[in-house]
């Protein structure tokens, strides 16, 4: 904690993430917000979010959290645009099937690249902009872009084509960016109460700052670190219980696999969904390998209330269970997941919440990113750089004869044949 507090470790100019939460301006929120309405006043009913890693999944992550379980199949007026996203994979289907749906619809895109030159989103963006120029007049105002400041392919395009932009602070990186832009314009889009997720998000980074065996933060990382460095727990699998938090799984498995993962150290993240995954992994983390752990993300209460009822027949002999909140049976099936998966030496770290909504997302996003950095530190990682992402992408751009790789592409074609 004193290392990220001083703020002199490796990676110290990136750590522009921790003051986020109490830092944001109202008009960045008014500016989002300004887009939200222009949308929907041209009949705006799907938005592409296009960008990957950092750059989508805490979106995605508050999204998928917030939205109802059924809400595309639900009827009624929507009351805001469809959220989907793209940019985040090379698949040929995927992208085919997402114009399907696009020409189907009112259709405006948010396209984010820090650096503005990753494949992935860019590729899809061609796509996408090319069907918006076609299809719309005000086709540039169907646009936004988040990116860098100055520099970048992205950048450059955006102001030429006269694109309304947001920026990514260049001390954040794309996996803490949750609560810049990156994050905040589609969450906005999405219909969800920003403010009242950087609330939550301002009391944990208060509570953070606090230098005391209280600091749960430091809590977290230091078990995590006990338990990697002196029990030989090498995997840790972020649990849920709700569905909705699966995102959060993919979220989490990004900002400490990509802070964590160097040097031929780091603890890999993995993450289930109970009591869905009971059922194809459980067997695995109840009896294989003793190299994991697991962190819990509990949630106190459901915001939604189905008691099951009493049948007289009882032919499926589960009326010991009449009366009861289908919660309660969840909340049981926990509590057995628990006591037995610590039987079967998988210790059991747990973080709560009370419920899911916006203000308690915000605090566990601070929470995980403070922990995170600490946690790297311990290790004696930089949490904030990744440099190992950059060899797939090497071998990729000289397979795909991008102009600047010939030597690699020889070298290659040389070892495939
Ligand atoms: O955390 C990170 O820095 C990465 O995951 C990036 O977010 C990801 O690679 C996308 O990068 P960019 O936003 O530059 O397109």
């Amino acid at each position: 904690m004193d290392v990220l507090e001083s703020e002199k470790g490796a990676g110290n100019d990136f750590l522009g993430w921790k003051h986020l939460p109490t830092t944001t301006p109202e008009p960045l929120i008014q500016a989002c917000e300004a887009v939200r309405d222009g949308w929907k006043a041209k009949g705006v009913d799907l938005v592409v979010v296009i960008g990957i890693g950092g750059s989508y999944l805490g979106a995605r992550c508050a999204i998928e959290a917030l939205s109802h379980n059924f809400a595309k199949q639900l009827s009624g007026k929507k009351e805001n645009p469809e959220i989907v996203f793209a940019g985040n994979n090379l698949s040929e289907e995927y992208l085919a099937e997402l114009m399907d749906l696009v020409a189907e619809r009112n259709v405006a895109t948010v396209v984010i690249s820090k650096s503005g030159t990753t494949t992935e989103p860019a590729v899809a963006f061609r796509i996408v902009k090319e069907y918006i120029e076609k299809n719309y007049k005000d086709a540039s105002e169907r646009i936004v872009a988040i990116t860098d400041e100055h520099k970048g392919a992205l950048k450059t395009l955006s102001t030429q084509e006269g694109y309304r932009t947001f920026i990514v602070p260049d001390n954040v990186g794309g996996r803490y960016s949750v609560l810049t832009p990156v994050g905040i314009l589609p969450i906005v889009l999405a219909g969800f109460d920003i403010r009242a997720m950087l609330a939550g998000a301002a009391e944990m980074e208060k509570a953070l700052e606090e230098r005391s065996a209280d600091n749960v933060a430091v809590k977290y990382a230091a078990m995590r670190n006990l338990l990697y460095s002196k029990y030989g727990k090498k995997v840790e699998i972020l649990v849920s219980y709700n569905p909705k938090l699966q995102y959060l799984g993919e979220w989490w498995k990004q900002l400490y696999g990509e802070s964590e993962g160097k040097e031929g150290k780091g603890i890999f993240p993995a993450s289930v969904n109970f009591t869905t995954d009971l059922h194809s992994m459980g067997q695995f983390i109840q009896e294989g390998d003793r190299v994991m752990f697991e962190t819990v993300v509990n949630v106190e209460k459901s915001n939604r209330s189905v008691i099951i009822g009493s049948d007289p027949q009882n032919l499926d002999q589960l009326n010991y269970l009449a009366g009861k909140h289908v919660e309660h049976c969840n909340a049981m099936a926990q509590l057995g997941t628990k006591l037995a998966h610590i039987d079967g030496g998988v210790p059991q770290l747990e973080v709560s919440v009370e419920r899911i909504n916006e203000y308690n997302l915000g605090g566990l996003f601070q929470f995980f990113e403070v922990a995170c950095g600490v946690s790297a530190y311990l290790l004696g990682i930089n949490p904030f750089n990744q440099p190992g992402v950059e060899a797939y992408k090497k071998n990729m751009f000289a397979l795909l004869r991008k102009p600047g790789y010939e030597a690699q592409t020889a070298a290659l074609e040389e070892r495939l044949k």
